[in-house]
């Protein structure tokens, strides 16, 4: 009976610490189960972003407008990918209304991809499927 005991006290131990475990290992913009909105980060990583968007605002500097540190200036929160799908407009400044079109902007700006078009299929179909319930109902 003891053994028993421990034995669960062991594996209530161990799965307790695998979710911080794994949250340290995933890549940082991925972590938690909100997929995202934990961090700012800067938006036009490896395109200019607001040099391609022109006539940039106030707004646009992002963290920058409450920090004024230059290196937080078009930095943006993260938002997370739940329910990405029923989200739209897309982008903080609402320039994107179709979650392909923010998939293929996004790759562009932040990794310096060109996906082909069965690429952004793909990774919209998944993100669409992240969307999820309420009351035991979808969400529309
Ligand atoms: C192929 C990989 C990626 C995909 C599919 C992706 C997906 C998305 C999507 C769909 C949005 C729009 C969400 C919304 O407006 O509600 C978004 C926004 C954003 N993503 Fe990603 N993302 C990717 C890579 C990255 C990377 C590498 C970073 C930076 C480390 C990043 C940082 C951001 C930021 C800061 C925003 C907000 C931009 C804004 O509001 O103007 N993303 N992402």
């Amino acid at each position: 009976m003891k053994k028993k005991v421990l034995g669960l006290a062991a594996v209530v131990v161990l799965a307790g610490l695998a979710f911080p475990v794994l949250n340290l290992v995933l890549p940082q913009d991925n972590r938690g189960r909100i997929l995202g909105g934990q961090s700012f980060e800067y938006m036009g990583l490896r395109q200019d972003y607001f040099a391609k968007r022109g006539s940039v605002q106030e707004a646009d500097h992002g963290l920058f407008n409450f920090t004024k540190k230059d290196c937080d200036r078009h930095k943006f929160k993260v938002p997370t990918l739940r329910n990405v799908a029923l989200t739209w407009p897309y982008l903080r400044d609402g320039t994107v209304n179709e979650l392909g079109e923010a998939v293929r902007v996004t790759a562009r700006f932040q990794s310096d991809v060109a996906l082909a078009s069965a690429e952004v299929e793909s990774i919209a179909s998944f993100l669409e499927s992240l969307t999820g319930e309420l009351g035991g109902k979808p969400l529309k």
